[in-house]
């Protein structure tokens, strides 16, 4: 593989071990991968960012780093934390996490991350641009990256995205080459989505269908908002390993299905009509006829529209919930929803807007057994998808109305009121 000077320099030892053992890394994938050479990235979104992804051993592995005074080389951002990094405790995150979580994010930070803690990057002011090459982890964003930003990135995990945060660099192989972005599924959708879980649920049964491949969908309503797009996009990644989706009229090089399949016949023809959609809601409908104990709303993290319109439904029916309600976000974005009065709204209410974390990498077990949490109701469909494997939680998936409904109701009644 090919190697600029100054990247050679790197590779000696010359920059620091840190710099050094990163560059090992990336060679080594460069290698696995067949790049010719690296190529410069410039914004970097950190995956290991939660002390339930790390484990002890990254912790220290990253403090170890920061000790080295290793320095990142990209601008980069934190994923969602194992926690709300402020209302923990009233939250019932355990003391010992939180001191873990601490120094994992101390650490970066010391090395120069933003320690946004979410998913949704480009809700907090961090878009790429078209036809820049990025290394991002978090399926969900990634996934957005490639489709609506048009920037070029791979699925980065922990280890690769760190090498890249210290050198600046990535392999050119994958995503970052043309030829591998091309649609090769043609989607038909007869069903048109309307609300957020019938993006998630679209998403979900062409991720199945899809796996790794990268799907056309046309046949759909336009304009689609970036919050329709996020839903989408975040079950394609669940159910499949899509990093990339094309949109005829929408997202960019795919101003017609020709376009979008590079001139080529696609591999694979799929229908997506109502069939498909109950097929989708009863694979993420995993419990039924009980309690809803935990409404969970924002994931991927919520925009400030989705908390506004969660704030007007909890004002116009002037009830309590029955059951917990929270609304997952960024603290910036959950900062702009307490200056604007929406957060006010969805306390009175009963709700809880939660920061920094989420259902599937907060470390949740203590919060679980405290609250005693059976069945949750969702209108994720990444939630529905995790939640229930990895915490043994029953899960209503639904509309925001439906699931508004069940925070006030303490029951799942499935219609739209
Ligand atoms: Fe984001 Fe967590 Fe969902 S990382 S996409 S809120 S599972």
């Amino acid at each position: 593989m090919y190697l600029t000077r100054e990247e050679e320099t790197m590779l000696s030892g010359k920059k620091g071990k840190a710099v050094q053992k990163a560059m090992e890394i990336l060679v080594q994938l460069g290698q696995i991968y067949g790049a010719s050479k690296l190529i410069p990235v410039n914004s970097v979104h950190m995956p290991g960012s939660s002390i339930v992804v790390t484990g002890e051993a990254g912790v220290e592995f990253i403090e170890q780093l920061a000790r080295d005074g290793a320095g990142f080389a990209a601008e980069t951002a934190l994923n969602p934390a194992a926690m709300d990094m402020q209302c923990w405790r009233e939250l019932n995150f355990e003391c010992k996490d939180y001191d873990c979580q601490k120094r994992l994010t101390t650490a970066y930070v010391d090395m120069g991350a933003i320690p946004l803690h979410t998913c949704t990057p480009y809700h907090n002011g961090i878009f790429p641009q078209y036809g820049q090459h990025i290394a991002w982890g978090e399926s969900s964003a990634i996934v957005l990256a490639n489709s609506i930003f048009g920037a070029y990135t791979n699925r980065e995990g922990g280890p690769s995205a760190v090498a890249s945060a210290l050198t600046g660099r990535t392999p050119l192989y994958g995503y970052h080459l043309e030829e591998n972005r091309r649609a090769t599924v043609l989607v038909n959708v007869i069903e048109k989505p309307v609300t957020i879980s019938d993006y998630g649920a679209l998403g979900y049964f062409v991720g199945e269908a899809c796996r790794e491949r990268v799907p056309v969908f046309t046949g759909m309503e336009h304009p689609v908002t970036m919050e329709q797009f996020k839903a989408l996009g975040a079950a394609l990644a669940s159910s499949g390993s899509i990093a990339l989706f094309k949109m005829v009229g929408c997202t960019p090089d795919a101003s017609t299905v020709e376009e979008a399949l590079g001139y080529h016949k696609p591999e694979a023809v799929v229908d997506y009509g109502s069939a498909q959609r109950e097929q989708s809601h009863s694979l993420l409908n995993s419990t039924r006829g009980g309690e809803v104990d935990l409404v969970a709303l924002g994931c991927p993290h919520a925009s400030i529209f989705e908390i506004k319109s969660i704030a007007s439904y909890l004002a116009n029916k002037g009830k309590r919930c029955k059951s917990i309600l929270w609304i997952m976000t960024s603290f910036a974005v959950k900062k702009m929803a307490e200056d604007l009065g929406y957060a006010a709204i969805i306390e009175q209410a009963g709700g809880k807007m939660v920061a920094d974390t989420c259902l599937v990498l907060g470390a949740l077990k203590p919060v679980i057994l405290k609250y005693g949490f059976k069945n949750i109701a969702t209108n994720s469909a990444k939630t529905a998808h995790y939640a229930p494997g990895q915490w043994s939680l029953g899960c209503y998936y639904g509309s925001l109305k439906q699931c508004l409904q069940a925070a006030l109701s303490g029951k799942w009644e499935g219609e739209d009121k």
